[in-house]
């Protein structure tokens, strides 16, 4: 079983009738069937009500809202409601709520807060998943199981204490093997019986936040240790379901690139991915493209939900930008052309009270029809509509992957030295960007994935080198294509030690370099790079932050430091392997400069996008399962542009058909949807 049964992308979202009057249900459909929404979330936030008390199940609000969608023809996408626990639940049984990082024993609050660790909240969450599986299994229109919401932060509690050494015992075997991953030597912290582990927190390794630790190999196996944990919480509602519910796929809301949770380790258990996209700003496109391909990549390039967008401001942030007009369209279409099989909000109608009061939602506080987002919402109802089913289990025909790693993002980020300037989403986001701005599909893929099928692989600020993972890079070049590595990559081994040979380690030999040195600076020291190879036009940018002295072992110099005492080193380097390459940045391009390197690469596998000089124009391919190509562009710039057809072919959304070669216009924020014709 993978994604879910519909006929065309399911357009809706969270909507939460338990909030209101049964006659402002009435309006809500009145309002639904204007907007074309076709799909309702149910019950993400309904535990008090539907269990009010430990021996007390009443299904009675949930039943008339499941009723009324059924009864309106709607698909439903419900919640097992298990991310907010209710207050009598915290008071009976005090260890579901969390203990935090600074030791803090939590009190009833807030939600997405339970220990995962706790049997009491595993045994009424995972018997309330049951219960709700029970009741409604059999819903027409049931198209997805939505478990819980947004699994996510960590507890330090005794019970997650005990977990986790159990967990460490399963990992290690035995406390030597532990002590050697750890590398207990230091600072004189041999454990000698296990229940002297604690976990890694303000009160024990760390100092000034979770990134401080004495110890990284401890931190590491709790960020480990804690999102099994959940994940663990996961399982058991999906199974509690799956005893009722045999054919109906099971998903839960991701956050995109949410550092605590590695998704990666938890996709084989979800039946299909789905992600909650609330940008940073208004400028994230290239951001959002990749965490599209990064939610994408979780289940080997099957199609997800978009489970959750505003539809026009968040309330969350501490100052909430109201989506220009025809951005939301925008970017659902991003969504589409990246793989989301649903477009999905949060949420169908604005509460009237509590902390997302101000939250954006289809329908506002006065009911309207004739707002602009209320339009806005109707005319790409309209539009999915006409889309129908042609994009239902579309993959992207991509020949480039970037490789994306938990553990990479989390020894990085909690290690002491080199620098803490140096974020690893940045890194990759900057190859990334280069890759989306050059027009070309790209996976973005877990480092175990499958590389055979790949002409580049682009490995940023890849810290931690696991298995056979550079013998499957290598590989790649043996054949033909090319590798693209960076600074502070190939360092440690899964326990976060250190390679006992020259840098990059276990990519030294692909790379054809050494690293004896690196300099880190603050952001305002810049070193001019030149970059020149083959005839390309060479290019002076700017590198900040690492600066790695790099040993030519058989590479070629493409890019040069021109300042301080290593002025004249390099900097960029490209390894002839095999019948391809391996690239090597020893420090942190500008934009710019990431982007020559990556065009240079794509260049050689004639990979550049149609309109890779075009800026702010988002090209994005899926083929359909039945062969057919559909090609998406996105104007995200503020300006019409005018770009000749890269096929022939008919745009989905106006019906018209172009011929090869004919003018193209986008508007501002302008989208087309071209059925090519090979
Ligand atoms: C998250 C949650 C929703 C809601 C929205 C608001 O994505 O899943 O319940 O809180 O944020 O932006
Ligand atoms: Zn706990």
């Amino acid at each position: 079983m993978t994604l879910p049964a519909v006929a065309k992308i399911p357009y809706g979202g969270d909507y939460n009738p338990e909030q209101w009057p049964e006659e402002v249900w009435k309006d809500d459909y009145r309002l639904f069937e204007l907007a074309r929404i076709d799909t309702v979330t149910l019950g993400v936030f309904v535990w008090a009500q539907t269990q009010p008390s430990p021996d007390v199940y009443d299904f009675s609000t949930l039943d008339r809202a499941v009723e009324r969608a059924v009864a309106e023809g709607r698909q439903i996408c419900l919640a097992t409601g298990t991310a907010a626990h209710p207050a009598w639940l915290a008071r009976v049984h005090p260890d579901v709520t969390r203990v935090d990082f600074e030791g803090r024993r939590r009190r009833f609050g807030q939600r997405h807060n339970s220990c995962p660790s706790s049997p009491a909240y595993r045994r009424f969450s995972t018997e309330l998943a049951r219960r709700v599986a029970q009741r409604y299994a059999a819903t027409p229109g049931l198209v997805a199981w939505h478990v819980n919401n947004e699994y996510g932060g960590a507890c330090y509690c005794g019970l997650c204490a005990a977990n986790f050494r159990v967990w460490l015992r399963q990992r290690y075997g035995s406390l030597d093997a532990l002590n050697q991953a750890w590398y207990t030597t230091f600072w004189s912290h041999t454990f000698t019986e296990w229940a002297q582990i604690e976990p890694p927190s303000a009160l024990t390794e760390h100092w000034r936040g979770p990134d401080h630790t004495a110890f990284q190999g401890i931190t590491l196996d709790y960020l480990r240790f804690m999102s099994e944990a959940m994940l663990t919480n996961f399982v058991d509602e999906k199974a509690a379901i799956r005893e009722f519910s045999r054919d109906v796929p099971v998903t839960t809301n991701f956050m995109g690139m949410y550092r605590p949770i590695d998704y990666h380790r938890w996709a084989e258990h979800l039946d299909f991915a789905s992600w909650d996209n609330y940008p940073p700003d208004d400028r994230s496109a290239a951001r959002m493209a990749f965490t599209h391909d990064l939610i994408r990549g979780l289940k080997g390039g099957q199609p997800f939900w978009l489970m959750e967008q505003t539809p026009s401001y968040t309330a969350s942030r501490d100052v909430n930008p109201l989506k220009r007009p025809g951005l939301m369209r925008l970017w659902s279409w991003q969504a589409v052309a990246h793989g989301a099989d649903a477009v999905l909000f949060f949420q169908m109608r604005a509460g009237r009270g509590a902390c997302e009061k101000y939250h954006g939602a289809v329908i506002g506080h006065a009911g309207r029809s004739d707002t602009r987002v209320f339009r806005e919402v109707t005319e790409l109802g309209a539009e999915l509509d006409r889309l129908g089913g042609a994009t239902l289990g579309a993959r992207t025909p991509a020949r480039v992957a970037i490789l994306f790693d938990w553990d990479s993002w989390w020894a990085l980020e909690i290690s002491d030295g080199p620098s803490r300037l140096v974020r690893y989403q940045q890194v990759v986001l900057a190859y990334h960007r280069a890759l989306w701005d050059a027009g070309v599909d790209v996976d973005a893929v877990p480092v175990t994935a499958d590389l055979s099928g790949y002409d580049v692989v682009v490995a940023p600020a890849l810290h931690m080198i696991k298995a056979d993972l550079a013998a499957r890079l290598e590989e790649v070049a043996q054949r033909g294509g090319t590798v693209l590595g960076t600074y502070l990559s190939g360092r440690v081994d899964q326990n976060d030690q250190v390679f006992l040979a020259d840098v990059p380690g276990p990519l030294a030999p692909l790379m054809g370099i050494r690293i004896d040195e690196w300099d880190a600076r603050g952001a305002d020291v810049v070193n001019p790079v030149t970059l020149a190879a083959d005839g390309a036009r060479s290019l002076v940018c700017a590198a900040t932050l690492l600066f790695e002295l790099v040993v030519p072992a058989g590479a070629e110099v493409v890019g040069r430091y021109q300042a301080d005492f290593y002025a004249g080193t390099p900097a960029v380097t490209r390894h002839r392997f095999g019948a391809g390459e391996g690239w090597y940045v020893a420090t942190g391009l500008d934009q710019a400069g990431v982007s020559w390197v990556v065009r240079r690469i794509l260049d050689r596998h004639g990979l550049l996008g149609p309109y890779a000089h075009v800026p702010d124009l988002e090209s994005a391919v899926r083929v359909a399962p039945d062969g057919t190509r559909l090609r998406f562009l996105l104007n995200h710039g503020e300006e019409p542009v005018e770009l000749p057809a890269s096929a022939a072919g008919v745009d989905l959304l106006t019906g018209v058909r172009v011929a090869a070669g004919a003018p193209l216009r986008l508007d501002r924020y302008g989208v087309l949807v071209l059925r090519e014709e090979s």
